[in-house]
């Protein structure tokens, strides 16, 4: 052999050896500071039952005699402190922080974890405390569907997006779908969901937008609290996300948030504060960001001041994943505990409470935080883990939900289909509907209705040029249409390529079909926010596809109506004239296709409302002067902790800081002020009926506003109508929103003709607004102006009220 190629050869193998040393190292590594190093934590499942003086327990702690914590016949509170006091400061320390992210990525030993789940509360086996399972999040539950050496599976529901279940305006509706939420993880073994989300739409291009619910806080507040309060209603807990001013997932990890006081408590947080008031979450998540140069997880403001001493949150506060720096910083601050858990973090604090950085008393209080909620999870009460939960039904809600959250945006005597028989169907999402978006608040669903076979389970026939067109064409890009699994699919959005059918198949489809549908998709989610270019505005294909529609069905004199698929707002101003409708679908969860098929055939009559504005231009926002508008994904680290703080002159303006410039300009309370156009207003919809608003009264009774109104359906058909109260103060002395939304309701099913009287009662407290000056809820005295609306644009009555 000659010298150089033994030389290569060696060099070869070198390199290979070093790179195979370097990777086991790695694994060891990982595994020794976030995958296993829990070693002697497992849970203790040998617990003996007795029975003394006629009361039978269990004797977690083997003592052979009743203690406090053991006897579920004391409060709460009580065992708690018993508990408490019997751990160990190593115990103590231990419970504060999870066991790291096995199970998240499906590496749990299956007898000691649930594969998916993405954090745990550990055991304390001395005293016989049982390990509680975390998952994801506000779409339903986010676990792994197969297990290893299993041929059944665990398939969830994958209900409407956050914003669908906002677009309903029904609460009664979303605390079903929080139940049947609630029921699967109490099913699966799983205590805590990590949901729902209740970040505000500050701009359209937040990734994570479809998960959170509204660009106003009143509507997140009360869809929020409905969704806590059903899921909360299996004895399952919720951690309500994320905490706060995770408007954009651009560096999130590092992104401080400069805002102002007021924008703060009147825009940001007020989602927040109702749901704990109305709901009483078990756990609150702490944000990635930071807010004023603090993270949030590390600020006592917030998690302490403001949620426990002004609002009365009585919970546990958990970090995002990997979120903020300084463990010790964290517990002190209120967040009681750091998730999924890391050896660093664990040393860390016991590194502080022995130097005395870290007193006891923060350490007792957060355990005693997460040990009430281990107190009161189904897990102590030995709840048996069936993992039968019933599909069917929830399939059922999902579908109710998602129909209850479709918007008509556009109705020229198209819809419903009618006799409509054979239609049309453009887009690759119309044959490949999204369900939802990607990231955590993913499903492991089991199938998703596309609007193909929605509309051919209502017995329409679809046509088969256009459908040929579509096969021909998935053939080609077969590869593009393999939907990623498992942790790939988290952080890549399923986007297979656009397709134009040929002019031939074109002609062909018109002369063939009664209708054309074109579907237009976006697909986004954790890790990145979207962009303007071929996103937020159509692509040219998109563009093209529409106007050939268009031109090819009305020249035969046919109608065109268009499905948006989407979990985020789209540019829709300057097309919207094209087509004779525009049916606003969302991402419906698995039975999305059913839904709107209920919607097109007339089976249900749309009663969505946006819970955000349709812009004409993305920067007509104020906030799109400082949002990050050409962002790019972001990296592995991004991804998974906190990142730290770069000095200050090399900070880049919306990716290190964001500077919340319009203050509480968000949204409507933005287009109204600043008298924009827009495209839809925030609460518009369209209904297939009509109502007519009379007998408006307004009247200040004992600190109480009183409305009542009465609705009419005047149209042909049955129908409920979302009845919106915005509140003005025309002559205010301070700046102030023209209008601001305070209640609304949503109608029974009214038959035509029908009519049903409404009742609001506000309390005076809920009208005011947050005086920087002061640092206090002001209440201003004078004349206000109620607005009874169908829209924010559309003010159907209104009446003075005089508050003194
Ligand atoms: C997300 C959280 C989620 C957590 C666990 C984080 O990346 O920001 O919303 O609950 O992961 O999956």
């Amino acid at each position: 052999m000659k010298k150089s190629l033994k030389i290569a050869l060696i060099s070869i193998v070198s390199v290979l050896l070093i790179v195979i040393i370097a990777g086991v190292a790695a694994w060891l590594y990982l595994g020794a500071k976030f995958l296993n190093f829990e070693k002697n934590y497992t849970e203790n499942q040998d617990l003996k039952e007795v029975t003394i003086n006629g009361y039978k327990f269990l004797d977690r702690n083997g003592n052979g005699k009743l203690d406090i914590y053991e006897d579920d016949r004391k409060s709460i509170e009580e065992r708690a402190t018993d508990l408490l006091s019997q751990m160990t400061t190593e115990e103590k320390i231990h419970l504060l922080k999870g066991s790291g992210i096995a199970s998240a990525m499906g590496n749990g030993d299956p007898k000691t974890s649930i594969s998916g789940a993405v954090g745990l509360i550990v055991p304390t086996p001395r005293l016989g405390i049982p390990t509680l399972y975390l998952s994801d999040g506000p779409a339903g539950l986010r676990i792994e569907p197969k297990r290893k050496n299993e041929t059944r599976t665990y398939y969830c529901t994958a209900f409407p997006i956050g914003t669908m279940l906002a677009s309903t305006w029904n609460t009664d509706l979303v605390k079903e779908v929080g139940s049947a939420m609630g029921n699967e993880a109490l099913e699966y073994g799983l205590d805590v969901i990590l949901g729902p989300g209740a970040n505000i739409h500050r701009n359209p291009l937040c990734g994570r937008n479809f998960e959170y619910y509204s660009e106003d806080p009143l509507l997140t507040g009360w869809i929020g609290a409905a969704c806590v309060n059903g899921i909360q209603s299996n004895g399952v807990g919720t951690s309500v996300k994320h905490f706060a001013l995770n408007n954009q997932e651009t560096k999130r990890s590092r992104n401080d948030v400069r805002v102002s006081e007021r924008a703060l408590r009147e825009v940001y947080l007020k989602g927040f504060e109702i749901i704990v008031k109305k709901s009483q979450p078990w756990t609150i998540m702490s944000s990635y960001n930071k807010l004023k140069g603090t993270y949030t997880s590390e600020s006592k403001y917030l998690l302490t001041d403001i949620l426990r001493d002004d609002w009365g949150f009585k919970g546990l506060v958990m970090s995002d994943w990997f979120g903020g720096q300084n463990a010790p910083a964290q517990i002190k601050a209120g967040n009681d505990l750091l998730e999924p858990g890391t050896k660093f973090q664990w040393d860390a604090l016991k590194e502080a409470v022995k130097s005395g950085d870290l007193p006891m008393t923060s350490v007792d209080a957060s355990v005693k935080r997460i040990l009430k909620l281990i107190l009161t999870s189904k897990k102590m009460q030995q709840s048996i883990i069936r993992n039968n939960p019933d599909l069917k039904a929830h399939a059922v809600t999902a579908q109710q939900s998602a129909s209850e959250g479709i918007v008509l945006l556009k109705n020229e005597n198209t819809l419903p289909l009618q006799n409509k028989k054979n239609v049309a169907l453009f887009g690759v999402t119309s044959y490949d509907f999204i369900a939802g978006g990607t990231g955590s608040g993913d499903v492991n669903e089991a199938y998703t209705v596309s609007l193909e076979e929605g509309l051919k389970n209502k017995g329409i026939e679809i046509n088969k040029v256009i459908q040929k067109s579509f096969e021909a064409h998935k053939l080609v890009n077969a590869k593009s249409f393999i939907k990623p699994e498992g942790m790939k699919a988290m952080f890549q959005p399923y986007n297979p390529p656009q397709w134009i059918p040929s002019s031939d198949e074109m002609a062909q489809s018109v002369s063939s079909a009664d209708i054309g549908i074109v579907t237009i998709g976006r697909n986004s989610g954790e890790g990145a926010d979207r962009k303007e270019k071929d996103d937020f505005l159509l692509t040219s294909m998109e563009q093209q596809l529409i106007e050939m529609t268009c031109k090819a069905f009305h020249a035969a004199g046919k109608k065109v109506v268009v499905v948006l698929n989407i979990g985020g707002v789209i540019e829709t101003a300057s097309w919207k004239n094209l087509p004779d409708a525009i049916v606003l679908a969302w991402q419906g969860g698995q039975e999305g296709g059913n839904a709107v098929a209920a919607i097109l055939s007339g089976e249900i009559n749309p009663s969505g409302k946006l819970p955000m504005t349709f812009p004409i231009h993305l920067n007509d926002h104020a906030s799109s002067a400082n949002f990050p508008l050409d962002s790019k994904p972001m990296g592995m680290f991004d991804m998974v902790g906190s990142t730290g703080t770069l000095p200050e002159k090399d900070q880049v303006r919306n990716y290190d800081y964001t500077n919340y410039e319009e203050g509480i300009y968000v949204g409507y309370r933005h287009f109204d002020k600043a008298k924009i156009e827009v495209s839809y207003p925030f609460g518009y919809g369209l209904s297939y009926t009509q109502f007519k608003y009379s007998d408006m009264a307004a009247a200040v009774l004992n600190d109480t506003l009183k409305v009542d109104l009465t609705i009419s359906n005047t149209g042909n058909c049955k129908g409920k109508e979302v009845v919106q109260l915005y509140l003005s103060k025309p002559d205010s002395k301070i700046d102030q929103p023209v209008q601001e939304l305070k209640a609304f309701t949503k109608t029974a099913n009214l038959t035509p003709g029908e009519a049903v009287n409404l009742k609001f009662r506000i309390p005076l407290n809920e009208l005011t607004y947050w005086n920087e000056k002061d640092s206090k809820w002001t209440l201003e005295v004078g004349q206000y102006i109620v607005k009874a609306s169908s829209s924010s644009r559309d003010i159907r009555l209104s009446k003075e009220v005089i508050i003194e």
